[in-house]
């Protein structure tokens, strides 16, 4: 990264954290999820004891990280955060989990890849408290038990169907985020266009919801973009007329899909005859990752009705050949995701 990109990224940083809600109550929309966490947090502080452990789950962006430093906040509590990746050895999650003062949050992002003997060793800390520290190797090996002290885990995922049983029925309260309204996200815009201090109306925080696929992360990154636009080719307010022009240097279509989420849709079209084609031939023919075709691009693709999992492979929609420019062919209509977004299908 050279200093330029790197002054830039850091720039971009700064803008999220700026807007990142700090507060439940200024946490928008996701009334229901808002309430229930409301209620086990005022519950606990009002028992004086940490509240049941946490688990988060649904598509990036949607204010997992955000509600897990909220958790603590609330409860005016210490974070200690990490993720799943991160812990390769159940010994660097002793020494977490050892060091935790009382009442602290444990925020384990992206924890359904935790390791095998880490999370056998988190079951016992989050039920019991303890942990059993293995010392030496082989026959002579001697388990040594240690306190933890009672703390609450927050643990976030983008695919809760890839968590193991026993994992999710040690959270006492599991939270599903879902795609946000559009209503929702010009709420989110207005109010992050007022931290930022740009001006915006109500057409173009209308136009930008519209197209930021039902997701936070993205209606602020797009908002970021049309500022950019704004304030260089026009007088800096964010209108119908910047937001729709921006946009289009940026890429986004109509319905908010990137450059990735058409790839897949054409290769599906054009490569596949509209499928069933298997994820990871797809993926292939994206050049990206299955696992980001599958946790990036697919929820939302499979929500706004264009893209289809089957048993047999993902399969375009009418609609996706429509929203391509294309004539679906006769007889053909996808049914719908028949098995829930959380299965992982070839
Ligand atoms: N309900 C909300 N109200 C206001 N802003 C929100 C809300 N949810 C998310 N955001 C904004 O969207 C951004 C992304 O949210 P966050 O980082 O919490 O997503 P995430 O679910 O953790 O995503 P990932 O799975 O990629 O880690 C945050 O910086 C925050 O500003
Ligand atoms: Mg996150």
């Amino acid at each position: 990264m050279n200093e330029v990109s790197a002054y830039v990224a850091d720039g971009e940083q700064d803008a999220e954290a700026t807007v990142r809600p700090k507060r439940l109550a200024e946490f928008i929309a996701q009334h229901r999820v808002r309430d229930q966490l409301d209620l086990l947090l005022r519950g606990a502080m009002g028992r004086g004891t940490p509240p049941d452990h946490i688990l988060l789950s649904g598509p990036p962006g949607l204010g997992k990280t955000t509600l897990a430093n909220i958790v603590a906040a609330e409860l005016g509590s210490g974070i200690r955060v990490t993720s799943g990746p991160a812990i390769e050895r159940s010994g660097d999650l002793a020494a977490i989990l050892t060091s935790l003062a009382t009442g602290d949050v444990l925020f384990i992002d992206e924890i359904h890849r935790i390791a095998k003997p880490a999370e056998e060793l988190l079951y016992s800390a989050m039920e019991d408290f303890r942990v059993d520290v293995v010392v030496g190797k082989g026959p002579g090996a001697t388990a040594i038990p240690l306190d933890v002290e009672p703390f609450t885990l927050v643990g976030a995922t983008t695919r809760s169907g890839l968590l193991t049983g026993p994992m999710r029925d040690r959270f006492g309260f599991v939270a599903h985020l879902d795609f946000y309204a559009a209503a929702d996200l010009e709420a989110l815009l207005h109010r992050s266009a007022r931290i930022l201090g740009v001006p915006i109306t109500e057409e173009g925080a209308v136009e930008i919801a519209g197209r930021s696929r039902g997701t936070p992360r993205i209606a602020n990154r797009l908002l970021r973009r049309v500022r950019d636009y704004a304030e260089v080719r026009g007088d800096g307010t964010v209108t119908l007329a910047t937001a729709r022009e921006a946009l289009t240097v940026y890429d986004v279509d109509a319905l908010g899909l990137d450059r990735l989420d058409r790839a897949v849709l054409r290769a599906l079209v054009d490569s596949f005859k509209g499928g069933p084609v298997g994820l990871s031939t797809l993926a292939v023919a994206v050049g990206e990752q299955p696992d980001t075709v599958e946790e990036v691009c697919e929820p939302f693709l499979v929500r706004a009705g264009l893209l289809a999992r089957t048993p047999r492979g993902r399969v375009a929609t009418d609609a996706a050949w429509t929203h391509l420019g294309r004539t679906p062919p006769a007889g053909s209509n996808a049914p719908a995701d028949l098995f829930g977004s959380d299965q992982r299908f070839p």
